[in-house]
């Protein structure tokens, strides 16, 4: 049975700062932020906004869009890692949310649960659920599955420049309209790492972040491996003589902690998957560099990391690689298009991905490319650390969604903070009522108890 997704809608908080202004205070070159990393602008949450909220406003949209009744969603999945309760699942809120606008108890058949593993949950929650509608368990209904987060790091560390937050929810069912997931070739790999956590009570993680760049890579290279195994042996693909399984693939869309990764990841998987083939010989001229070998090729990814020779070497093999007519055309052609909304709202950890399939939906829509039959690759990674690699096919239906998506007005109107009132939310200095922006017809959240017996718990409303 068929399984896909059918729309997508996402909610971006209208406050943001700018990469420049941001740059500015920090002594950093602001070109570092733009060029460097591909930040331009980053979403910043409100005091009276959470991760939950943000969630529930997305899933109004896309309730209200389609006229989907409650009765009609058999579950709703969220998956984050800003999680504010070790016991309650995020989606109760969320339905606590929805039921203030369809009634209470609207939602009392509906089933799910919040996942967590690092950005890559949400992935997971996609592929759980589309089983269900493919195991025949959905009975006609459909899946919400949201991805929602507030990627925050340390004031002054290298990750304050990597941040944003925002939900994406998609709406899985048997007749999807945008796309049609390939059955068969889900792939994934796992580790038991560091490179990012947030310990318990924390609010921003610990992280290593040129150890958590590489590893993003390599584990997404293994899924990789794996995705291409399943693809050759269930028939999807069937690779000529000096073809690459990317070849088959029209878009990727890789998990964007920062637009700029989804070039660094398209480069490493490119190079990985080209190296063994013809065409790289004539890349090797043209680079007029040998590609660099490690010390210890078997080595650990510290001692990578320790090698500076071939650290050294091998950015500037990269530089070089990516300035190769041969990468520009698959850079351009399959991954610049969804890194564009990434650009302008920042790092949303488990929907940034989803934020990029949009983004590659809606741009190339505008450059007038028939997206029928297209077949779309994802490459999602999360900390910790576990990588997934599927890929659908864009439906005929996809113009009935993809014609009204219009990124910059569904932003609008948005308030461009100063850094002093970034670091006054930053550090979460105003209550809910405080907050900078009085916004309409949104969930936002009032108060979070602080007695002894009921601790913890949130109050939210509909703004009307
Ligand atoms: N002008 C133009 N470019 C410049 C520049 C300048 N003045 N200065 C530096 N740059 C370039 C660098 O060359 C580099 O580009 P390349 O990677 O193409 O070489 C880029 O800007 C970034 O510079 P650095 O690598 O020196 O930056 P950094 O080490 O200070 O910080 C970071 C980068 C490690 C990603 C940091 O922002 C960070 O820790 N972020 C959080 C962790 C993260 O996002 N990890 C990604 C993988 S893990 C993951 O994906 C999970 C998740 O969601 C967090």
């Amino acid at each position: 049975m068929t399984a896909g997704i059918d729309d997508i809608a996402i909610y971006i908080p209208r406050l943001y700062i700018d990469a420049a202004d941001f740059a500015k205070a920090r002594g950093v070159d602001p070109e570092k932020l733009q060029k460097g990393l591909g930040v331009s602008q980053m979403a910043i949450v409100d005091t009276n906004q959470d991760p939950a909220c943000l969630a529930a406003n997305a899933c109004l949209k896309i309730m209200q869009k389609n006229k989907l009744s409650p009765e009609s969603i058999g579950r709703l999945y969220i998956s984050t890692e800003s999680s504010f309760d070790e016991s309650k699942a995020m989606n109760s809120y969320v339905i606590g949310m929805l039921e203030q606008v369809y009634g209470q108890g609207a939602f009392e058949h509906c089933g799910g649960v919040e996942t967590k593993f690092a950005c890559v949950s949400g992935s997971y929650a996609l592929y759980d659920n589309a089983n269900w509608v493919r195991a025949g368990e959905a009975e006609g209904k459909h899946a919400l599955v949201v991805v929602s987060d507030i990627a925050k790091y340390d004031m002054g560390t290298s990750g304050e420049m990597t941040q944003g937050a925002g939900a994406v929810v998609m709406l899985i069912n048997d007749k999807p309209r945008l796309l049609a997931f390939d059955p068969k070739v889900t792939a994934t790999s796992i580790k038991d790492e560091y490179d990012f956590y947030r310990p318990f009570g924390k609010e921003t993680p610990i992280v290593h972040g040129q150890y958590s760049n590489l590893l993003y890579m390599i584990q997404v290279r293994k899924a990789l491996e794996t995705y291409k195994k399943k693809a050759l042996a269930s028939g999807l693909m069937k690779l000529e003589a000096g073809e690459s399984v990317l070849d088959h693939i029209d878009y990727l869309n890789m998990h964007l902690p920062y637009s700029n990764m989804g070039k660094k990841a398209l480069a490493y998987l490119v190079r990985h998957e080209w190296r063994q083939l013809p065409r790289w010989k004539k890349i090797i001229q043209e680079i007029g560099l040998p590609e660099p070998v490690p010390k210890d090729p078997r080595g650990t990814i510290e001692s990578v990391l320790g090698d500076q020779e071939f650290m050294a070497k091998d950015h500037e093999f990269t530089k070089l690689f990516t300035k190769t007519s041969e990468f520009q055309e698959i850079y351009e052609s399959k991954l610049a298009s969804s890194l564009i909304a990434s650009k302008m709202i920042g790092n949303l950890y488990t929907a940034s991905l989803y934020l990029g399939f949009r983004s590659c939906l809606e741009f190339e829509y505008q450059r007038g490319i028939d997206l029928n039959g297209k077949r779309v690759g994802f490459g999602s990674y999360g900390s910790g650390s576990s990588a997934m690699v599927f890929s659908g096919l864009i439906q005929p239906e996809y113009k009935e969604i993809v014609k009204d998506m219009n990124l910059e007005a569904e932003l609008a109107p948005r308030r461009k903070l100063t850094l002093e009132e970034y670091e006054i939310l930053h550090e979460n200095k105003l209550t809910p009522e405080e907050s900078m922006l009085h916004t309409k017809k949104e969930f936002i959240l009032v108060n979070v108890n602080t007695t002894v017996e009921s601790m913890g718990e949130r109050r939210y409303i509909f703004n009307e």
